[in-house]
Formats: structure tokens, C-alpha cells, sequence
């Protein structure tokens, strides 16, 4: 709502969805012109218009990206923390896909680079908190996924033609209805939340911050 958009974070939560929340903080994070309810005065990345991207640029994105979505998959299956496992097979994972994509681009005759620093550390990050924070873990998760079913396919679309590739990517299409997807995620996000003090919601919304740093830096092979 308009009300929890504009509060402090001391007065956060009363009576709010958690996912709500979390959207709240993330639309904090995005200027008006990324998304409509976009608070941030300046961007935390230049608007695609002026990136100048390569499909070797593209590629290294596209691997760094596989291998966080590879690493969210693994936390979750291993599930060290029991309710990890509500987020196995969500229909959102994007491995699969991207190992298509990887498989057409080779064929088109490039070459796939191996995994770079933006990627290598953000998964090993990843790995770290999943460990030793999982509330701080859930708000990556979050992240990761519903950035690329949003803003992440509109970058998608305008790289592509900047590029001249003129294929849809496996890794923005889903199967089945992406909205109850997401939903489903919502729900269960909603759900382990309302098992949190105030502290570990605080915890996870407060991450939110080095998450949108974090995706930014796999794309900055793509913008000067
Ligand atoms: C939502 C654009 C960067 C995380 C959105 C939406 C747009 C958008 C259009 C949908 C807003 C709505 O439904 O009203 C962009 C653009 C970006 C960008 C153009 C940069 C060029 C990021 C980054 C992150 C992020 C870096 C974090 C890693 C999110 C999240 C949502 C969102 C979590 C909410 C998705 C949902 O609940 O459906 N963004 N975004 N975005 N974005 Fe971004």
C-alpha cells in the first residue's frame, strides 16, 4: 500500500503481507522510469538505451547467470535448513533453459566462456549465507527470480535487438501460466515468513540492497 511504501523501517510489517513488503523495498530500489512505482531518484545501473552491449558481453552474462540459478538450486535441494525445500520446483528455475540457450548460441558458433568474477562471487556468496543466514539467503532468492520474470525480460528484449539476435531466449519463457508461478512462490514466501520475529524479517528485508547490487554486477559486461 501507499502508506507502507512511505513508512520507516521502524514502522514496518503491521498487518502486511510480508511478500508485500519485500515488493515495497524493492520498488524503493527502482527509479520511476525502470518500473511505475519506481521511488529511487537516480538509477543504481544506466537505462539499457545507453548500454552498448556485445554477444560476448551477453554470453558472460548468460553464464554468470546460469550459475547462480544453478547455485539457488543446489542450496535448495540440499535444504540444510528444513524449509529450503519449499522452494524446490517452482516452475521459475531458468538452468535448463539457459543450458538450451548456451547449447544454440555454440552452434551459432560461439564460444561459451567460463563462469566470470561477477558470477564466481556472487555464488559463493550465496553459498556463505545460506549457511550462516537464511533470512538474508531468502531475500536473494526472491531477487534472482522475479527481477528476470520483470525488469530482467526487458533487458532481455532490448540487448537482443541491440545485439541483432533474433530469437526468443528458453530463458525468458516459461511453461505454463508464469503469473501462477509466481503467485504459488508468493504464497510459500508468505508462508515461512509468518513463522519470523520482526528481527529476521528486518534481516531479510535489510539484504535487499545487496541484492539488486549483486544482479547488477553480473550485467556489467554489458554497460560501461
Ligand atoms: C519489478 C524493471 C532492476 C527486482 C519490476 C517491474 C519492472 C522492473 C517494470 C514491474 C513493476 C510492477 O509490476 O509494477 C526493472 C528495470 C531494471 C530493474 C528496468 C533495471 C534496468 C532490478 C534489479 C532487481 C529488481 C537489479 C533486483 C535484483 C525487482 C523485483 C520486482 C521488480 C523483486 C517485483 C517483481 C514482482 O513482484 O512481480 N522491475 N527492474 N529489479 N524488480 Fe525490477
Amino acid at each position: 500500500t501507499a502508506a507502507s511504501a512511505a513508512s520507516p523501517a521502524s514502522a514496518r510489517g503491521k498487518g502486511v503481507e510480508f511478500i508485500e513488503e519485500m515488493r515495497v523495498a524493492a520498488m524503493r530500489l527502482h527509479t520511476r522510469e525502470q518500473a511505475r512505482d519506481g521511488k529511487k531518484e537516480a538509477p543504481m545501473e544506466p537505462p539499457v538505451a545507453k548500454w552498448q552491449p556485445t554477444v560476448e558481453g551477453y554470453l558472460r552474462f548468460l553464464v554468470d547467470s546460469k550459475l547462480v540459478f544453478d547455485t539457488l538450486d543446489d542450496i535448495v535441494h540440499r535444504a540444510t535448513v528444513p524449509w529450503y525445500a519449499e522452494f524446490q520446483n517452482t516452475g521459475l528455475e531458468r538452468s535448463e533453459p539457459l543450458q538450451k540457450d548456451l547449447a544454440w548460441f555454440s552452434l551459432q558458433g560461439y564460444a561459451i566462456p567460463e563462469p566470470s568474477a561477477p558470477g564466481i562471487t556472487y555464488a559463493s556468496y550465496l553459498e556463505e549465507l545460506s549457511d550462516k543466514d537464511p533470512q538474508a539467503f531468502l531475500c536473494h532468492f526472491y531477487n534472482v527470480h522475479f527481477a528476470h520474470t520483470a525488469g530482467g525480460r526487458i533487458i532481455g528484449e532490448k540487448v537482443a535487438e541491440k545485439i541483432h539476435i533474433h530469437r526468443e531466449l528458453e530463458f525468458y519463457q516459461w511453461e505454463g501460466d508464469l503469473s501462477l508461478l509466481q503467485q504459488n512462490v508468493r504464497g510459500k514466501l508468505n508462508q515461512v515468513a509468518s513463522g519470523w520475529s520482526r528481527a529476521e524479517k528486518d534481516t531479510c528485508l535489510d539484504e535487499m540492497e545487496k541484492a539488486f547490487a549483486s544482479s547488477i554486477d553480473l550485467r556489467r559486461h554489458m554497460f560501461p
